[in-house]
């Protein structure tokens, strides 16, 4: 393929970008007084306000051209249709099978997947009803009253994300533990909050080798063990796995038939839809988590169907290219007004960061151009009193993605535990922000305030530049009607296809991750040389300099 930015559709959208990258949106929406249905669309319960961008409808033909050239919609076929589009890994790549609720045959090697898929589904289905109805018993006889999954990257991140979010459907006498990190203060932790006798480990992992997992899997399988003097059988009723590597786990004195496995077609960073979910169906019922895959399913039908104008995930894919790749905008803030999307953010910076991270394209040449924007972002209001200042005021363009629910899953009483109603108030400030960073305030209005405040003229002239905000500062708005597993499910879904619509036109494989690999068999190699005797020698100056400090410096 030729130098993406060297195309006839990237040509006319630099040349348009010329043309506009210094019209205020305030111009924009006094020209149209019909912006906001012009750029709004609907997914089910979902509402997309993409009015506060810098855009025109010419922009946005322009953006779908662009997408049309580079066939996104030719390669979301072949995904769909189980080809290997995952080209360095030989992969196809098919998360969108473990929530293909219509069941039709997806090929893979000449053979339909969705069998195994809805076998396996089955199985974990009989597994968390009967953790969840205490029929399930421990070594000694009761029933689990804690779950502790142990896995690290996509075999941690979607379950915690959704376990949080979704916290309202949950079975609150389950509790819930996510053990990732290797330092031992995270099982340390979970641990000193469990008890032997009514805890089940989930053991997530696809290849069953990561170094963090595995580490804390054996801490956790010796603190079981010691608790059951050794008895090796107690393994059995207090550990599953989740993996795509059945010899392994058996190896780690897992009974496979407490294995629920997967395919190496389900990506590590996609993986919430398939085993790796069932701490998911553990705190939330199993139906629920299908109706997270049946949100999930409709907008992969939408995002397969849906013309370019009415395609939600298409559509945000474009917009975040725009200012990506025309304004140079480096991040993506995800900014959620629902406290249960705690981990909606740190979610997507696997999702987005693990995917598109990439400078080298299909063809394996070096690219010249931008891909995979930085993600970040907490949920609000707390955000504004930490960060906001910058989206406002600071020298670079931080695009935004909001997120509120209309309804809240907790309506505080007036008359008994709050004064007023919470949810108008946060959502006041969900309103306040985009309007604040698309309009901003002009001298004359700050100026005039000012003076109103009966503040003296070299007061005023001193203040008015620090007060004026410029505006212009772009944002999308989501609303839902609440947040309940089918939006979920959606919402999920159409950031991973908004991220696979952006790979598609940058030309990269959003589905391998080789960047991680060097760190990890660089601290492979570190690891004997802490225990060695003697100076380390074998790196550069600022490497060795730093293992022979720890060597020196530490205590046990
Ligand atoms: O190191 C990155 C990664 O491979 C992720 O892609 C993956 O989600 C994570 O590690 C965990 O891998 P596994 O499920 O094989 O333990």
């Amino acid at each position: 393929m030729s130098d993406l930015t060297q195309t006839d559709a990237w040509k006319a959208l630099a040349t348009h970008y010329a043309g506009i990258k210094d019209t205020h949106m305030k111009e924009l929406f006094a020209k149209d007084s019909d912006r906001f249905n012009k750029f709004s669309t609907e997914f089910e319960d979902i509402l997309l306000d993409f009015s506060k961008n810098r855009i025109t409808e010419e922009t946005m033909d322009l953006l779908y051209k662009l997408a049309e050239q580079q066939d996104v919609k030719g390669l979301a076929k072949k995904m769909f249709s189980g080809e290997k589009i995952n080209n360095t890994e030989g992969r196809a790549v098919l998360h969108v099978a473990l929530r293909n609720q219509s069941n039709t045959p997806i090929m893979v090697d000449g053979k339909d997947v969705m069998p195994d898929v809805n076998d396996t589904l089955a199985r974990i289905k009989a597994f968390t009803e009967k953790v969840r109805g205490g029929e399930w018993k421990g070594a000694t006889g009761k029933s689990i009253t804690a779950i502790v999954n142990i896995g690290i990257g996509g075999s941690d991140l979607g379950p915690v994300m959704v376990c949080e979010a979704l916290k309202p459907y949950s079975k609150r006498d389950l509790e819930m533990h996510f053990c990732s990190n290797v330092d031992g203060t995270h099982i340390a932790e979970i641990l000193k909050k469990c008890d032997p006798e009514t805890t089940l480990f989930l053991i997530a992992s696809k290849t069953f080798t990561t170094q963090e997992t595995m580490t804390n899997a054996g801490t956790a399988k010796k603190w079981v063990l010691d608790a059951f003097k050794g008895d090796a059988s107690a393994i059995a009723k207090h550990f599953a796995a989740l993996s795509t590597n059945a010899k392994s786990v058996s190896e780690f004195g897992i009974d496979t038939n407490n294995m629920f496995g997967f395919w190496d077609w389900v990506g590590g960073r996609y993986s919430l839809w398939s085993a790796i979910g069932t701490p998911i169906a553990l705190s939330i019922g199993f139906d629920n988590w299908m109706e997270m895959h049946a949100g999930a399913h409709a907008m992969d039908q939408h995002f397969l169907t849906a013309e370019p104008k009415d395609n939600v995930p298409l559509t945000l894919a474009l917009i975040g290219l725009w200012y990506n790749n025309f304004f140079e905008a480096e991040t993506l803030a995800i900014l959620p007004y629902d406290q249960y999307m705690n981990r909606f953010a740190a979610y997507f910076q696997q999702g987005d960061m693990e995917s598109n991270g990439k400078y080298v394209n299909r063809e394996s040449a070096k690219i010249s151009y931008q891909t995979g924007p930085i993600i970040w972002g907490e949920p609000g209001t707390n955000g504004q009193h930490a960060f906001y200042q910058l989206i406002h005021q600071g020298t670079k363009l931080i695009p935004c993605d909001f997120l509120a629910p209309v309804d809240s899953h907790n309506v505080l009483p007036k008359d008994i535990s709050a004064p007023v109603d919470h949810h108008p108030i946060l959502l006041s400030n969900f309103f306040a922000q985009t309007e604040a960073m698309a309009f901003g305030k002009d001298a004359a209005t700050v100026k005039a305030e000012l003076e109103k405040a009966g503040n003296d003229a070299a007061t005023v002239e001193t203040l008015v530049p620090h007060k004026v905000f410029e505006g212009n500062r772009p944002s999308n708005s989501f609303m839902f009607k609440k947040m309940t597993p089918r939006v979920l499910g959606s919402l999920i879904a159409m950031y991973e296809m908004k991220i696979f619509a952006q790979g598609a036109i940058w030309n990269i494989n959003s589905f391998d991750q080789w960047g991680v690999e060097l760190g990890k068999q660089l601290a492979k190699a570190i690891l004997p040389e802490l225990t060695g005797a003697g100076d380390v020698t074998t790196h550069d100056s600022s490497t060795n300099g730093l293992i022979n400090y720890y060597k020196k410096q530490r205590s046990v």
